[in-house]
């Protein structure tokens, strides 16, 4: 192990690079996934909670990592990145707060995640001060926070929002029941890691189920939260006082849709894969749908072997809230449809706007029109060459895998969205055989 800090984050993406795909496959080998970005900002955001040096391991090296970092560093904490240990993937990062916290958070890094709604809870909670742009991240139309500001408003938060900054403030807050509209994954969290250091019991119904909800409660619990429900719909937490939390070491849960973007290449390119470190838990709708198109799924206490010889078989699918297929995958999912066997069609049930990727696919070949909050997915026999640009970081991804499949030489312009969330997606799709690569 390399235990030396980093002087500089290990992410460095070059503006203005363009991926190129080239017709591949069968597919072979092994991937290593690396942790879950829809986790691991989250569980830096909770470091706030409390004093020490937190350590997260299996951190994937993307981009938004690296802006989450900038701006807890505004915030006042300090933090180092490591190599990873062996047997590890990704980095390690070193979170340390000595309590020497300002709870101003600066417009231009929240402007440029969602996740970075995700401090509003523990500055609250711990400081009972924050200030803070409303949120950024991909244009899937409309992203309110009104679910995490109502549930905080419950435990005595007062908000005012003015020009696009929300200002909030309290005394301790306090526990309350809490009926969530709808199972938002950042209102829970927000309203998680407010409830962990309020006065009394709050409890959480409707509340989100997804795997990177359990991993933070893990997190908050190894800190010393008092957690009870988590992965249910019901989820329960007594506060405790505002400095007895302690900092915790934690290795970030598997990134599921990382996962998932290695296995839908095998099946459009065709192949033999095993995807080390995939949880087979977190994924069983989404794999009992790979099975449905066709594919061999082979879960594993490492991972997941998939295999895939065949033109997949089409099918219809809705996105919806855990354990539903999720909608981080619809791109993935109608990128393989589009070389399926006859006709798909994809519903789309959490972001109305989540189909803007369309109009690129359709660049490659693909016979795909939008109805309303439903896709319909014409299979063709195969995509062909083009240029097409990553409208945002699942889409970025799929149009990567579709242009493995293509025939002929993709070009993916705008990969700074696809570096967001994706951990060296170009060479892990290279080591398997794919025949792909970054350019200037
Ligand atoms: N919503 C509201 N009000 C709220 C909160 C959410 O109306 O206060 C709506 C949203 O507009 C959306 C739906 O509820 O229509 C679901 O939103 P949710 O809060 O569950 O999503 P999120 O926390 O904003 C996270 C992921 C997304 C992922 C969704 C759903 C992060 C940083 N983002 O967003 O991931 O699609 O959960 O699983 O965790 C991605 O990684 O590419 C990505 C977009």
């Amino acid at each position: 192990m390399t235990d030396a800090p980093n002087a500089v984050p290990a992410h460095g993406a070059v503006p203005k690079e363009v991926i190129v795909a080239s017709h591949s496959g069968p597919l072979s080998g092994e991937v290593t996934v690396p942790g879950a970005k829809n986790s691991v900002l989250k569980l830096m955001a909770a470091a706030l909670l409390a004093d020490g040096t937190t350590v997260l391991r299996n951190v994937p090296v993307i981009a938004d990592v690296d802006i989450m970092a900038d701006l807890l560093v505004a915030l006042g904490l300090h933090i180092d990145y490591l190599d990873p240990a062996p047997g590890e993937v990704g980095q390690r990062l070193h979170i340390l707060n000595n309590r020497l916290i300002t709870p101003f958070t600066p417009f231009e890094l929240a402007d440029r995640i969602r996740a970075s709604v995700n401090v509003v809870g523990p500055l609250l909670s711990r400081f009972g001060e924050v200030t803070i742009a409303l949120p950024g991240g991909d244009d899937f139309g409309g992203r309110p926070i009104d679910m995490h500001l109502r549930g905080l408003e419950a435990m005595g938060a007062v908000f005012v929002i003015e020009d696009n900054t929300v200002f909030g403030n309290c005394d301790r807050l306090h526990g309350a029941d809490i009926v969530l509209e709808f199972p938002s994954v950042g209102a829970t969290e927000n309203i998680l890691t407010a409830a962990v250091l309020a006065d009394g019991v709050t409890t959480i119904s409707n509340a989100a189920r997804e795997p990177e909800i359990v991993d933070l409660c893990a997190f908050l619990s190894a800190m010393g939260a008092r957690i009870s429900g988590a992965g249910t719909s019901v989820i329960t937490v007594t506060g405790v006082e505002r400095d007895a939390l302690v900092a915790a070491h934690h290795e970030v849960v598997t990134d599921r849709v990382q996962a998932a973007t290695y296995m839908s290449a095998v099946a459009m390119c065709g192949g033999d894969v095993f995807v080390r470190r995939a949880v087979p838990a977190h994924m069983e709708m989404l794999l009992s749908r790979f099975a449905d198109m066709g594919m061999t799924i082979i879960p594993d206490v490492e991972g997941i072997r998939v295999t895939c010889s065949d033109r997949l078989h089409s099918i219809d699918v809705a996105t919806l809230p855990f354990p539903g297929v999720a909608t981080d995958y619809k791109p993935l999912l109608v990128a393989m449809l589009s070389i399926a066997d006859a006709t798909g069609i994809v519903t789309e049930n959490l972001y109305p706007g989540r189909f803007r990727y369309i109009e690129e696919l359709r660049k490659l070949g693909a016979d795909v029109t939008i109805d309303g909050h439903h896709a319909v997915v014409r299979g063709v026999e195969h995509l062909h060459s083009g240029v097409v640009s990553a409208p945002d970081i699942r889409a970025g991804a799929a149009l990567v895998v579709a242009g493995l499949s293509a025939h002929g030489m993709t070009e993916i312009h705008d990969v700074h969205h696809i570096d967001r969330g994706y951990d060296d997606l170009v060479g892990r799709l290279a080591a398997l055989g794919g025949v792909v690569s970054r350019v200037s």
